[in-house]
């Protein structure tokens, strides 16, 4: 069976994050969604607002598991058998990074592969941070983010359609 690792921050997912996910499931038997528990990183939702989310627009793909980490990636794989991480590119801007982290992960665990999917056109300027800026403004994300995110981010922001 092949199994992967998407692993993110998703504060809070969004589309752009559903179709790296959706395009995965195509090419692997199982994902694991990593979600990043970090202290020492100020998130706007809590893990576990962030793990019902995923919860709730993952309820209908059976090919899915949902879990929270901390510490470094590779460990998590070590833990959980994986040997395939997913991450998503949108743009030239995030190869570096990327790169970096791929090539430190693949210093750590020399048998983790990496797989880049390009993200779709109409996802490739969507990030975590913009969505948060826009709603914090109440600026409209509906078409962005899965509903029960622009739900959760309304509640936040205390902003009605
Ligand atoms: O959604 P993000 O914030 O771009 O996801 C980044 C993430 C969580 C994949 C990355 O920060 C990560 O793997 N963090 C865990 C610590 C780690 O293993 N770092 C990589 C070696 S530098």
């Amino acid at each position: 069976m092949r199994k992967a690792v998407y692993p993110g921050s998703f504060d809070p997912l969004t589309n752009g994050h559903l179709d790296i996910i959706d395009r995965a499931l195509e090419i692997v038997d199982h994902l694991v969604i990593a979600v990043l528990h970090n202290s020492a990183k100020k998130s706007l939702l809590t893990i576990e607002q962030r793990i019902d989310l995923i919860s709730e627009v993952m309820k209908k793909r059976s090919n899915v598991s949902i879990k929270m980490f901390s510490g470094l990636l590779v460990d998590f794989c070590r833990g959980n058998d994986i040997k395939i991480v997913i991450r998503g590119l949108r743009a030239v801007s995030d190869f570096d990074y990327e790169h970096a982290v791929f090539l430190m992960n693949r210093n750590l665990f020399s048998k983790l592969e990496t797989v880049f999917l390009m993200s779709s056109g109409e996802h490739s300027f969507i990030s975590s941070t913009m969505i948060k800026e826009v709603a914090s403004y109440g600026g409209h994300i509906a078409d962005r983010v899965p509903d029960v995110v622009n739900s959760k981010l309304k509640e936040i922001y205390g902003k009605k359609d």
